[in-house]
């Protein structure tokens, strides 16, 4: 049994590693300060009243710990959480059969929940704000509706745009946080409370250094966490020091903004094939042959916060910062 659980320990995957450097209680949960203050009092509150909490809508950039934050609450609420995606509800028998499975105070999680079908979304309506379920049953003339009861629970999305939610889905959750990039003083204790899980020694410059190239975000640091960590077992003997961490990032292409090759493909590709810019997003997609969505959820938010691109009506244009980090002259 023991020998089991050390191979599967050694069998985990990206997934599964990122899982078990996760929070476990908003204590233990690294910055997004206002958000962590308000939901303990938000869950302390629900505690003390014997409810279920209040249904919850996060939204920010990937990697900031949504999902994260999904099973803390479940966590602190001492109830089980029930994990979806919009895009995996296809009919309404699909979203019926979850939500009849959930028991008093549980928590509902749907990720990219602005994926999910209109029909679907008038079905969760009734279920948030009454805990009601009413599905039809049978066909045209014998077609009537059945109204099944749920225990009072808490739904949980996530989604990267909350401007594509429907304001009548928006408008049933009673808690909307936006997760914001975490800053690089909390992206460095990220970084060494996951040097200590993996029991890996790092030099407090090289965390820094790492958290500055990490744009913001958890999931990015994590990763490149465990790569600049394979540089230094197999170069760096053992110690992720600064210059290790300079070397083995700079050799992955993350530049000293934490800027990476899509990045770099991105905004050169607004420079040289479009002038600069104003392009609409999707002939710089087309152009550069990337997702338009990943252009949009992952790439240009960093850029747009980082000042190196602007929105504008007619599209986006580089700004004379991306000009400059890139050594072009305008
Ligand atoms: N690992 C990933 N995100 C984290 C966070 N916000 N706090 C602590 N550890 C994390």
């Amino acid at each position: 049994m023991e020998d089991e659980r050390i191979i599967s320990a050694v069998k985990m995957n990206e997934d599964e590693i990122e899982l078990s450097l996760r929070p476990q209680s908003l204590n233990q949960y690294i910055g997004q300060t206002k958000i962590k203050e308000n939901l303990n009092i938000f869950i302390e509150a629900a505690k003390m009243r014997n409810e279920a909490l209040d249904h919850c809508l996060l939204y920010g950039p990937p990697g900031l710990g949504k999902t994260t934050l999904a099973s803390i609450i479940a966590n602190e609420m001492k109830v089980n959480i029930k994990h979806t995606s919009g895009p995996t509800i296809e009919r309404g028998g699909d979203l019926a059969a979850i939500l009849t499975t959930l028991e008093p105070g549980d928590v509902l999680f749907i990720d990219e929940i602005h994926r999910l079908p209109r029909n679907i979304e008038e079905i969760l309506y009734p279920a948030m704000e009454d805990y009601v379920l009413d599905i039809v049953v049978g066909k045209d003339s014998t077609a009537r509706s059945i109204r099944i009861d749920l225990p009072p629970f808490t739904l949980v999305g996530a989604t990267t745009r909350a401007g594509d939610l429907s304001a009548p889905l928006r408008d049933r959750f009673g808690v909307i946080s936006h997760l914001e990039y975490y800053n690089e003083v909390d992206l460095e204790k990220i970084i060494l409370r996951t040097a200590s899980i993996f029991n890996f020694p790092i030099d407090y410059e090289a965390a820094r250094e790492l958290a500055k190239r990490s744009r913001g975000t958890p999931r990015v640091a994590n990763r490149l966490f465990r790569r600049v960590r394979d540089f230094a077992q197999v170069l760096g003997g053992g110690v992720i020091s600064l210059n290790i961490c300079k070397e083995s990032l700079d050799k992955m292409n993350v530049d000293d903004a934490g800027l990476d090759y899509t990045d770099h493909k991105y905004l050169l590709g607004i420079i040289e094939r479009f002038n600069g810019g104003p392009v609409g997003v999707d002939a710089l997609a087309a152009s550069i042959g990337e997702e338009v969505q990943t252009l949009e959820d992952v790439y240009e938010p960093f850029l747009l916060q980082g000042g190196f691109i602007k929105r504008t009506a007619r599209g986006r244009i580089a700004t004379e910062k991306a000009y400059r980090h890139l050594n072009l002259y305008e």
